[in-house]
């Protein structure tokens, strides 16, 4: 469903992406993890469309990212990694803004992609409030919801669960993993968050300076030896170990 070859990226003398390569199969969630500032958001960028690559091929459900971005944009929807909500608008229409780039409906079948919408994210009879009134978590699923209502092919989230308590995260991943059930969508997560990856994800690729050091399933991810992976992943159990404490 995602073919990235040769993948480079610079942003002036900044080179981000070295030589990126990866495969996600259809329906498969893929999680990205790595550093700050090692590429990720950038990927994710490239990915969909939003910035053109410096060099290299991303191919998208058949179609060429690059030379046909508004075709491929259609089968794709990205969780940006601050929601990035119209702060003006009411949830319900942040929702449906990108619905009406896309498809004329009448008021009618606007109400009925909304309340379908709006029930798969679990914020059933909330299209009437603002941002400023929605709470962190509710942030993110709103994101999610714009992300998902026309029921893109790939879905590409950029740390959806950062920033959010252990029960909230809970609930977006369960939400992750149920919409690649009902939805069938491939699914790019980006995320700095271990215990996220091991339950949502099939395979976990690992960015480091720009470059992929690891694709494997999450198990062997724990084990990997690269100095840059061992440091992640004793950071966390420290972490929880700190927790149970
Ligand atoms: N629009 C831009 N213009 C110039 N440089 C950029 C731009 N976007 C990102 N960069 C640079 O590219 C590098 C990678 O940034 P990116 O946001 O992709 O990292 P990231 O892995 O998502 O980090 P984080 O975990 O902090 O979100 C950074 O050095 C950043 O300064
Ligand atoms: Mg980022």
């Amino acid at each position: 469903m995602i073919e990235i070859k040769n993948l480079s990226h610079s942003f002036g003398e900044n080179q981000v992406l070295k030589n990126v390569s990866l495969h996600v199969g259809d329906g498969e969630i893929m999680a990205v993890m790595g550093s700050s500032g090692g590429g990720k958001t950038t990927l994710l960028r490239c990915i969909s469309g939003l910035i053109r690559q410096t060099s290299g091929d991303i191919v998208v459900d058949g179609i060429n990212v690059q030379t046909d971005a508004e075709e491929a944009r259609k089968r794709m929807g990205m969780v940006f990694q601050s929601a990035a909500l119209f702060d003006y608008l009411t949830v319900g229409q942040n929702i449906l803004f990108g619905v009406r780039r896309h498809l004329h409906l009448s008021a009618k079948e606007e109400a009925v992609l909304l309340t379908d919408t709006l029930s798969r994210v679990n914020l059933t009879g909330n299209e009437d409030l603002l941002p400023a009134e929605l709470s962190g978590g509710m942030k993110k699923r709103v994101g999610m919801a714009r992300a998902i209502a026309l029921n893109p092919k790939v879905l590409l989230y950029d740390e959806p669960t950062t920033g959010l308590d252990p029960i909230t995260t809970y609930q977006i991943d369960e939400l992750v993993a149920s919409l690649r059930k009902t939805l069938g969508a491939t699914s790019v997560l980006v995320s700095h968050d271990i215990t996220s990856v091991q339950r949502t994800a099939d395979r976990v690729a690992f960015l480091h300076q720009g470059e992929i050091v690891f694709v494997g399933e999450p198990e062997a991810f724990l084990k990997a030896d690269h100095p840059a992976i061992r440091e992640v992943v004793e950071k966390s159990q420290a972490k929880t170990l700190a927790k149970l404490k």
